[in-house]
């Protein structure tokens, strides 16, 4: 932040110094005007002395703008500082729920980081905001955080799961949602954990919606989520 203090007072001083000497001279040379030569150099002199005070006051209020501008520079400098040191607080909080659920769930962190830099290049491809681009990202390392709610003789299983074990998996959509819909930051990304297996065509879950009504972010993520199910080992 700029310390440089501007000099209103002695500027006003000066200002009024002169104003008050302009108005004597005027008087003073109104009362002599008879004597014709020292009444033409005084007018000479209490004009320059006008143009004087008059680009003293105009270089006063360009510093003055100059000032202000640099003062709003400073504290957007600083807003945009303090934007991004919050998103990295952001980012390392979902960055160590994630971890946290790798640790259960092996392969969970290596998954979203790729279904997130898919997902990401689609939405810039198409033009989202970059809004929309972080609440995309926030989503996409935490779309599977409701799995913390599905018991390991499940999550962990190595055979085929029976119908009862696949209808608890399915609830892995809304308990990420329950999970983070109160924490304001994430309100946008809650709807796509919600709806990350969500498919176009209304076979998905949990909801079974289809079409528009499924959140652009999810559509997105359903796309980046199939590409990394055809190119990985899961
Ligand atoms: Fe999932």
């Amino acid at each position: 932040m700029s310390n440089k203090r501007l000099p209103v007072f002695e500027l006003t001083i000066f200002c009024l110094v002169t104003v008050v000497f302009y108005i004597m001279g005027l008087l003073f040379f109104c009362q002599n005007s008879s004597n014709t030569m020292n009444s033409h150099w005084l007018y000479v002199g209490f004009q320059v002395v006008f143009i004087v005070a008059l680009l003293s006051l105009l270089l006063f209020l360009r510093r003055i703008l100059v000032s202000k501008n640099l003062e709003i520079a400073e504290k957007k400098a600083i807003q945009k500082n303090y934007l991004e040191q919050l998103n990295n607080t952001y980012e390392g909080t979902l960055k160590a729920l994630s971890y946290a659920l790798d640790l259960r769930d092996h392969g969970t962190w290596g998954h979203s980081a790729r279904v997130v830099s898919y997902a990401l290049a689609i939405a810039e491809k198409i033009g989202l905001t970059q809004q929309a681009l972080r609440q995309l990202a926030w989503a996409g390392i935490l779309h599977d955080i409701g799995k913390i709610g599905v018991p390991d003789s499940i999550l962990l299983k190595k055979t085929a799961l029976d119908p009862d074990e696949w209808e608890n998996v399915k609830r892995h959509p809304t308990i990420g949602y329950e999970v983070i819909r109160e924490i304001d930051f994430l309100k946008f990304a809650a709807d796509i954990v919600l709806c990350h297996h969500e498919h176009y065509d209304g076979s998905g879950y949990p909801k079974g919606i289809k079409g528009e009504y499924i959140p652009l972010g999810a559509r997105i993520f359903a796309i980046a989520d199939a590409l990394d199910a055809m190119t990985s080992d899961r």
